[in-house]
């Protein structure tokens, strides 16, 4: 059997800065289904929001004009002190990663260059042109390299050993070799992402299955504001590859089918700069009321930017459009549409990353802390990754001394017996269905019911819908022989979470009679405080789905009215 201190599952930027933060202390393991460096946060492009106030129209900003921006860009449900937490580290996260080497782009006297964003009253996004994550994760990567840690590339987790609240191991599929392996530990990080491939536009790589918060949730933890799901305003058309908000923090105009700069009608002040819930809805307005192109899109125009800006900032972008969409956004505008980009709800935790699960903590977009409430604000979840992930660190770390105590072989065995035979059901059905007719009916429904703009009866559909594939999903079996990458059978057990999440994501949906950040209610079309401004907390109890609600930390702004 393995064994190892802490292990963190996911290899993107919250695992890897939770393990530079360890690896002097004690034994650590990043646990990864793609070789690090292809972690999906790899894919965020625009920036990393600091009030480090070097913009020359940013000077005065401060992280207090920081948390107010974000706190009000979450429609007032994230916790406030949270945020206020997020936003006092923002700068000096920025500054360790700028002295760990990241590459950031700079203003001419030398400093770190920052670009305005959606929701942002200062220029805050500091930004590596338009390859943000990609450097930062190349950045920690390395560091996490020179600190010794270990990694396991191409193992996923599918189980959490946990018994009487407490974690002892888990199990997982290392695909080169094509076998599951036990790993005892005294302390897990889930760090695994979001889970917006369970809609069908989605900005989100392959991997991002909600895999890690499906285990979560299996082992008894719950989760919170699931039914908050972004929707990035500008995707490619067709494709759905993120064209980052960076493009209009340069300066780019959205513009419909007349002509017309139409976020006039609904952000009068910020325009193409409003939040991200905002923006959505108008372009999907647009295209709904027919003012869109053929096949749902409308442009994004950077021409006026001028190649030269483009081909310094935005190059990432420059290339996607050329290579995705065959035309050149120095010449022509780019067609884009709304898609499902990010996962405001997670893994219920506290603001040093504890689950309810002793010694289980999550950090990134599989958590939620919550910092981003109904709906996040660019840049905001590169700084969630870098701030939550080093904030699990410094727990683990003063929590030396009551970390001791060995993992129990007894409880490993015991969760293994369970996983083989759970396993062993999906190859020894003679008859049953394949998981791809199912994930592909899930990610419609998902996609067509729980959108941007949600009603009771789709609500309902989606929610009937999502049951019954579950009880279809009793009947997949696993067809192809065991080998090395064995993606059937990880695709199998990763489609349970898919169902689950989905689930739960849909009949939060459904309860929450109001519209709030990016859940917009045709039928609850106002914000409803009195009723409404509360989390909400799910858990599956033997199967069922529980909803529960808890308060929202409102102590340092009282909620009003966001206008833009
Ligand atoms: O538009 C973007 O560059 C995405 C940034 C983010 O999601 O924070």
């Amino acid at each position: 059997m393995i064994a190892h201190d802490v292990v963190i599952i996911g290899g993107g930027l919250a695992g890897l800065r939770a393990a530079v933060g360890l690896a002097q202390r004690w034994d650590v393991a990043v646990l990864s289904t793609v070789h690090p460096l292809r972690s999906h946060s790899g894919a965020a492009q625009g920036g990393i929001n600091a009030a480090i106030g070097n913009a020359p129209d940013g000077r005065d900003d401060t992280p207090e004009k920081h948390a107010f921006d974000t706190v009000k860009g979450s429609d007032y449900l994230a916790d406030q002190s949270a945020v206020a937490l997020m936003c006092q580290r923002a700068p000096e996260a920025v500054y360790e990663l700028e002295h760990w080497g990241a590459a950031f782009s700079r203003f001419s006297d030398g400093r770190i260059a920052q670009r305005p964003f959606g929701g942002a009253g200062y220029p805050r996004a500091c930004y590596a042109a338009d390859r943000t994550g990609h450097i930062l994760l190349n950045t920690l990567y390395g560091r996490a390299l020179r600190s010794g840690v270990t990694f396991h590339d191409e193992w996923t987790v599918t189980r959490l050993a946990v018994a009487d609240g407490r974690f002892h191991g888990l199990i997982a599929y290392d695909l080169r070799r094509g076998r599951f392996e036990t790993i005892a530990a005294k302390v897990c990080l889930l760090a695994t992402g979001g889970y917006g491939r369970v809609f069908r536009n989605s900005t989100n790589a392959l991997i991002n299955t909600g895999s890690g918060i499906g285990i979560a949730l299996k082992a008894g933890m719950a989760v919170k504001d699931m039914e908050f799901i972004q929707f990035h305003p500008t995707t490619l058309f067709g494709s759905n590859i993120l064209i980052t908000e960076g493009a209009r923090g340069e300066g780019g105009h959205l513009l419909n089918r007349q002509g017309e700069r139409f976020m006039e009608r609904t952000a009068s002040r910020m325009m193409e700069l409003a939040p991200r819930d905002i923006v959505a809805r108008s372009i999907q307005t647009e295209i709904d009321e027919g003012r869109g192109f053929e096949g749902g899109h409308v442009l994004l125009d950077l021409r006026h930017l001028g190649s030269a800006t483009i081909h310094q900032r935005l190059p990432a972008i420059r290339q996607i459009c050329i290579d995705f969409a065959g035309i050149d956004p120095i010449d022509a505008p780019i067609p884009i549409q709304p898609g499902q980009h990010y996962s405001m709800g997670g893994i219920d935790t506290d603001v040093t990353g504890r689950t309810q699960v002793d010694n289980v903590y999550a950090a990134g977009e599989c958590a939620c802390v919550s910092v981003h409430g109904a709906n996040r604000l660019g840049g905001n979840s590169l700084l969630d990754t870098v701030v939550f992930g080093r904030l699990v660190a410094e727990d683990i770390n003063r929590r030396a001394d009551e970390l001791q105590d060995a993992p129990s072989e007894s409880v490993l065995h015991d969760h293994w017996k369970l996983h083989c035979g759970r396993v062993d059901r999906l190859f020894s059905r003679p008859r049953g269905v394949t998981h791809n007719p199912l994930r592909d009916a899930l990610r419609q429904v998902c996609s067509e019911k729980v959108g941007i703009f949600r009603r009771e009866a789709d609500l309902s559909e989606a929610v009937d819908a999502i049951r019954a594939l579950r009880q279809q999903y009793q009947q997949v079996r696993c067809r192809s022989a065991v080998a090395p990458f064995h993606y059937e059978i990880l695709h199998v057990l990763e489609l349970e979470a898919q169902l689950d999440l989905a689930w739960i994501t849909a009949a939060g949906a459904l309860a929450r009679q109001e519209s709030r950040g990016s859940h917009s209610r045709r039928d609850f079309p106002a914000r409803d405080d009195l009723r409404w401004l509360k989390h909400t907390v799910a858990r599956l109890v033997e199967g069922e789905l529980t909803l529960d609600y808890t308060g929202v930390d409102t102590s340092h702004y009282v909620p009003s009215e966001r206008t833009y």
